[in-house]
C-alpha cells in the first residue's frame, strides 16, 4: 500500500462503525427466529450499548418482518436503523416504508457479483447485474440518503468486475460499501488485501465508508474482519455471540474487544459501551435459545475463570500476568445476587427496568411477578440470569396459548423403566397421557407426542444451568424440525424435566404459528 493511500485511510480512521445484524443475519440461524417484542428488546439493548447501526430485518420477507422493522424503527432513537432489500424496487419500497418512523434510517441493498452466483443463482449477465445495482441505489435514494450497497459473495468475485460495480454504485449515491465474505471462504491476509486493493483501485472510494461482513464457515470471520480493519475498512458487520447463517457471523464482542484491547495495533476504536456486552449476550442467548459455549471468548462463562493454581497465584499477585481485559469492562459483575423470597413487586419491577426489560401490559408484569414468587419459593437467590429466563418464559406463556403444560409427574427409579404422566391444555381443553421412555425427559416427550402427534424430528436437546449451584434453574433448548422448518423452544425451571417439557411445548407452539418468510439470499432477483 502506498503512503499516500495509507494517509487517506488513516484520516478517517478514528471511528470504527459497528453495524449489528443479530436481528437480520442472526435470525437466519435455523431455529433462531424472534418475535417482534423480542426484537424490540434486543434492539433497545443494542442501542444502550451504543451500536451505531442496527439491521432490524428484511421487511419484504414477511408481514412479521415488516412489522418488526417498523417497531424497532419506532423505538430506537440513538442508533441508525437499517432494513435489508434485494436490488429490487418492491423490496426497497417495502424497506423504505418500514423505516419511516426512524429518526435515522439506512437502506441496505444487495445483489450477487460472483461468477457462480450470477450464473447459477441469478442467471444474469454481469452487465445486467451492474445496471440493476445502480438502479437499486437510485431507487433507495428516494427514501434516504443513507444507502449501503453489498456485492453479495464479494469474497469470490472477480476483482475487475467488483471495482466496476462499486465505482458505479458510489456514483449513484451509495454511502457505505459493504464487502461480504458470504460463504466464509477467505483467509485473513487475502481478505485484508482485497479491501486495500478496492480502496486503492476505485477512483471514488474516498466518497464511501468501506465495510465488511464475514461469515464463519472456516472459523475466520473475526480474523478476516480485523484484517479488513487493518487495511482500511471502517465499518464491521457483526452479531451478538456470532449468531448467523450456518456457522454464523463475526462476533461483535470479539471484534470490539480486540480493537479496544489492541489500541497499539488498531488506529481506530468504536463508540461502544463495552459493559453492556455480557448483558446483551445473555439476552440474545435467552431469547434465541442458542447457548453460549463456556469457553467462548469474552462472553463464555469461563472467559475470565482461572483454574490452574499457577494462573490463580499470578492473578493474585498482579492481574495483568494472565488477564488482558477486565471482566467488569465487558459487563461481568461480582455483585449478581439481586432478589429473593421477600422482594416485593417494586423491587422486582425496578430490577427489570435496570436490566432494560419492559412489559407492554400490566398483565404481563403480573404474570412475571407471580412466576418470580414461585421461583423464589424454590430457589433462595434470584440472579439477573434467572430474571431473563423468567421473562422469556412469561412472554411465551402469554403469546402462545395453543399448548399449555398443566401438570407433569415422572417416575424414575433404579432398575425401573421411567414413566411420565402429563396433562396438557390444548386449545382450551385438558388432555392426559402417559408414556415410558429411556429416561424421564424421553418419557415426558413421548407422553406429549402421544397426544400432539406433531410429526416433528428432534434435532437438538441441550440443558444449561443458568447460574451455579444445585438449586440453579436448568435452561433447556429443544430444536424441532418439520418439513424443512426449524424452531427452537426454551424452558427454564429448577426441575430440569419440567424445563424440558416446557421447552418442547414452547417449540410446538412456535411451529403452530406457521409464519412463512422469504430468505434474502435464496431465489431469484
Ligand atoms: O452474507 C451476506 O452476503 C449477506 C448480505 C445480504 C450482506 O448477508
Ligand atoms: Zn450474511
Amino acid at each position: 500500500m502506498s503512503n499516500e493511500s495509507t494517509e487517506r485511510k488513516q484520516s478517517k480512521q478514528d471511528q470504527l462503525i459497528i453495524f449489528d445484524t443479530t436481528l437480520r443475519d442472526g435470525e437466519q440461524s435455523p431455529g433462531a427466529s424472534m418475535t417482534k417484542d423480542e426484537k424490540v428488546r434486543i434492539a433497545k439493548a443494542l442501542q444502550k450499548m451504543r451500536v451505531d447501526v442496527i439491521e432490524a430485518g428484511f421487511p419484504i420477507a414477511s408481514q412479521g418482518d415488516f412489522e418488526s422493522v417498523k417497531a424497532v424503527a419506532s423505538v430506537v432513537k440513538e442508533s441508525t436503523v437499517c432494513g435489508l432489500a434485494r436490488a429490487l424496487e418492491k423490496d426497497i419500497a417495502r424497506a423504505g416504508e418500514a423505516l419511516k418512523p426512524a429518526e435515522s434510517s439506512r437502506i441496505h441493498t444487495f445483489i450477487a457479483t460472483s461468477p457462480i452466483h450470477m450464473k447459477m443463482k441469478l442467471r444474469m449477465q454481469p452487465d445486467d447485474v451492474l445496471a440493476q445495482a445502480v438502479d437499486a441505489v437510485k431507487i433507495a435514494r428516494q427514501f434516504t440518503d443513507n444507502i449501503e450497497f453489498s456485492p453479495e459473495d464479494a469474497g469470490r468475485s472477480e476483482i475487475d468486475f467488483l471495482c466496476r460495480v462499486i465505482e458505479a454504485v458510489i456514483d449513484a449515491g451509495a454511502t457505505t460499501i459493504n464487502i461480504p465474505d458470504t460463504v466464509g471462504y477467505n483467509i485473513p491476509h487475502q481478505f485484508g488485501g482485497l479491501i486495500s486493493t478496492l480502496l486503492e483501485r476505485i477512483p471514488n472510494s474516498d466518497k464511501a465508508i468501506f465495510s465488511v461482513h464475514c461469515h464463519n464457515d472456516l472459523g475466520l470471520a473475526v480474523g478476516n474482519s480485523l484484517s479488513a480493519v487493518l487495511n482500511g475498512a471502517r465499518q464491521v458487520e457483526c452479531t451478538i455471540n456470532g449468531l448467523g447463517e450456518r456457522a454464523g457471523n463475526a462476533s461483535l464482542e470479539e471484534i470490539v474487544m480486540a480493537v479496544r484491547t489492541r489500541q497499539d495495533v488498531f488506529a481506530c476504536d468504536t463508540n461502544l459501551d463495552t459493559t453492556q456486552i455480557v448483558p446483551c449476550s445473555k439476552l440474545v442467548s435467552g431469547i434465541t435459545g442458542f447457548p453460549v459455549q463456556p469457553n467462548k471468548a469474552i462472553v463464555g462463562a469461563n472467559a475470565f475463570a482461572h483454574e490452574s493454581g499457577i494462573h490463580q497465584d499470578g492473578i493474585l499477585k498482579s492481574r495483568e500476568t494472565y488477564e488482558i481485559m477486565r471482566a467488569q469492562d465487558v459487563g461481568w459483575s461480582d455483585n449478581r445476587m439481586v432478589l429473593g423470597k421477600h422482594s416485593g413487586r417494586n423491587a422486582f419491577k425496578s430490577r427489570l427496568q435496570e436490566l432494560n426489560i419492559e412489559f407492554a401490559t400490566e398483565q404481563e408484569l403480573n404474570e412475571a411477578f407471580s412466576r418470580f414468587k414461585d421461583l423464589a419459593d424454590k430457589k433462595h437467590e434470584i440472579f439477573d440470569e434467572d430474571l431473563h429466563a423468567l421473562v422469556a418464559d412469561t412472554n411465551w406463556a402469554i403469546e402462545n396459548e395453543h399448548y399449555k403444560l398443566v401438570s407433569l409427574r415422572v417416575c424414575s427409579e433404579t432398575g425401573e423403566i421411567p414413566n411420565a404422566s402429563i396433562v396438557l391444555e390444548i386449545g382450551g381443553e385438558e388432555v392426559s397421557a402417559s408414556a415410558s421412555g429411556g429416561g424421564p425427559v424421553d418419557a415426558s416427550f413421548r407422553a406429549i407426542e402421544s397426544v400432539v402427534n406433531s410429526g416433528t424430528q428432534l434435532q437438538l436437546y441441550s440443558v444449561n444451568n443458568i447460574t451455579s449451584g444445585t438449586d440453579a434453574q436448568g435452561e433447556v433448548t429443544v430444536r424441532l424440525e418439520k418439513a424443512g422448518r426449524i424452531v427452537s423452544g426454551q424452558g427454564a425451571d429448577t426441575d430440569i424435566v419440567i424445563a424440558s417439557a416446557n421447552a418442547y411445548i414452547n417449540a410446538l407452539n412456535k411451529l403452530e404459528k406457521n409464519i412463512d418468510r422469504e430468505h434474502p439470499q435464496l431465489g431469484d432477483v
